[in-house]
């Protein structure tokens, strides 16, 4: 496994490899690897014959009263990791490398980017979208994977890929669950004993909603209102951002749930915000 940190030792190499035919899978991460970063390596691996990763904690995507300088990382376990799942290629670059002092070119989806986690974390996803975009010219991949936890980033990567004319097919991968099923994040790092007994409160609510919604109830407003005392229930130590009820590709919000709407959700809990989301109809 080879593991660089300049984008034009990157680029050679995998040019080189696209130039001997291969092709070529990208997995970009933040690092602090966990299953859910692996299953998108094993996806990379079962469609691609070369896969480069990516560790880098995009500094553009932090908000001034964010988790920059606290984003868990452990850079030798993740290279073991990469090692050991078959990765070809670690791209490690440091800020430097990646943004030039005077920065100034962005890529931005606003529509989808100002709603949902967009509202409470303004300007977040224009730094996902560009560091995304350089990424794809650094590497230049021929799929690219993304995990459907994040669904919001995915929508705004599929419809910026699409609309920019990129070469890259998306790939969305299923969402990897701790057995109790709390959404795998490295920021759940972030959780004390007791507010990682409560976090599984979240997908339970979501399931919860499942249920009723199969039971009949298709009223967004007392869907709300039953995920809100679900929660204030069983996870009392949280503080909801928001529970909506959207259809999947647009994220334009629903009135009643009707084919097909998935229910997001984001919640403060104590150093963490968790996400998650759930394919009700
Ligand atoms: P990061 O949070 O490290 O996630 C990297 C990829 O792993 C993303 O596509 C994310 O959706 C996926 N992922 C994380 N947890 C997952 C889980 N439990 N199940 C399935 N997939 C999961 O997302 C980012 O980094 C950054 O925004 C990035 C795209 C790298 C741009 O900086």
């Amino acid at each position: 496994m080879e593991m660089f940190r300049h984008p034009d030792t990157v680029r050679d190499l995998v040019a080189s490899w696209r130039f001997r035919g291969h092709r070529i899978g990208f997995v970009p991460t933040m690092g602090y690897w966990h299953a859910g970063h692996l299953r998108l390596v094993e996806a990379a691996r079962a469609r691609c014959t070369k896969v480069v990763a990516s560790i880098f904690v995009n500094p553009t995507q932090f908000g001034p009263n964010e988790d920059l300088a606290a984003y868990p990382r452990n850079l030798d376990r993740d290279l073991a990791l990469a090692q050991r799942h078959g990765v070809d290629l670690v791209f490690c670059p440091g800020p430097a490398e990646m943004y030039e002092p005077e920065h100034d070119t962005w890529v931005e989806v606003p529509r989808l980017s100002q709603r949902l986690c967009g509202a409470s974390r303004p300007g977040h996803f224009r730094g996902v979208a560009t560091v995304v975009t350089k990424l794809f010219w650094i590497i230049q991949p021929h799929l690219a994977f993304f995990g459907e936890k994040d669904w919001q980033q995915l929508v705004i990567i599929r419809t910026m890929a699409r609309q920019l004319s990129c070469p890259v097919e998306i790939v969305g991968c299923p969402i990897v669950r701790e057995a109790d099923g709390l959404a795998m994040s490295s920021r759940n790092a972030y959780l004390t004993a007791e507010e990682r007994a409560q976090a599984p409160a979240l997908f339970a609510m979501l399931q919860h909603l499942h249920r009723l919604v199969e039971a009949g109830q298709t009223d967004v407003a007392s869907l709300t209102e039953a995920g809100r005392e679900y929660l204030a229930t069983h996870l009392p130590l949280g503080r909801l951002d928001y529970l909506q009820f959207v259809h999947p590709d647009t994220l334009e919000p629903r009135l009643v749930v009707e084919p097909p709407t998935l229910a997001m959700a984001a919640l403060f809990l104590g150093k963490a915000r968790l996400i998650d989301n759930h394919r009700l109809v």
